[in-house]
C-alpha cells in the first residue's frame, strides 16, 4: 500500500499542477486509486460565475465513473499551510461511489500530511438506501 500512496500522490500532484483558479488561486489535485489498482485524477477547475466552480475531487471521481470501477483510496494535494479534507460536497460524491471506510489523505506541498477515512469525514451519509423503490404507476382506466 506504501507503493499505492506514492503513485497516487504524485498523480495528484501532477494534476494540482493543471488547476484552473485564477480566482481563487488556491490549487487542487486530487487522485482516485481504483479496484483495478489503476489511477485517475482531477484538478480543481473555477469560473468567472464563481459558483460554476468544480472541486478536485469531484473531477476525479466524473474520470472514474468512465472506466466503470470502485475508488479505494484518495488522494489530494494543497498548496496550503496545512492539509486540506475534501469540502462537503465532495464527500456526499465520493460516498455515492465509495465504502465508509475509504481512506482519504491529504498533503500539502511541503509534505504535511492528514489521514481520514470517509466515514470520519461523513457520518450518517444519505445514501440510496433511504431511496425507497416506489410501488409501479396505477394502470389508467380507460373509463378514466
Ligand atoms: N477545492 C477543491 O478543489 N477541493 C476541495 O476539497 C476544497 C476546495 C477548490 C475549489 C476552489 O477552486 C478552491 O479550491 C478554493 O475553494
Amino acid at each position: 500500500m506504501a507503493d499505492d500512496w506514492k503513485r497516487l500522490f504524485a498523480a495528484a500532484s501532477a494534476a494540482r499542477k493543471k488547476a484552473h483558479s485564477p480566482y481563487s488561486h488556491f490549487a487542487v489535485g486530487a487522485a482516485l486509486l481504483l479496484d483495478d489498482g489503476s489511477i485517475v485524477s482531477g484538478c480543481n477547475v473555477e469560473n468567472a460565475s464563481y459558483g460554476l466552480t468544480v472541486c478536485a475531487e469531484r473531477n476525479a471521481v466524473g474520470a472514474m465513473v468512465l472506466l466503470d470501477r470502485k475508488p479505494v483510496a484518495c488522494a489530494i494535494v494543497v498548496d496550503s499551510e496545512v492539509p486540506t479534507p475534501p469540502c462537503g460536497v465532495c464527500r456526499q460524491v465520493l460516498a455515492e461511489f465509495a465504502e465508509p471506510g475509504l481512506p482519504v489523505r491529504s498533503r500539502t506541498l511541503g509534505g504535511d500530511e492528514e489521514a481520514y477515512t470517509l466515514g470520519e469525514l461523513l457520518p450518517h451519509t444519505f445514501t440510496r438506501s433511504f431511496l425507497k423503490p416506489r410501488a409501479p404507476p396505477a394502470k389508467k382506466s380507460r373509463r378514466g
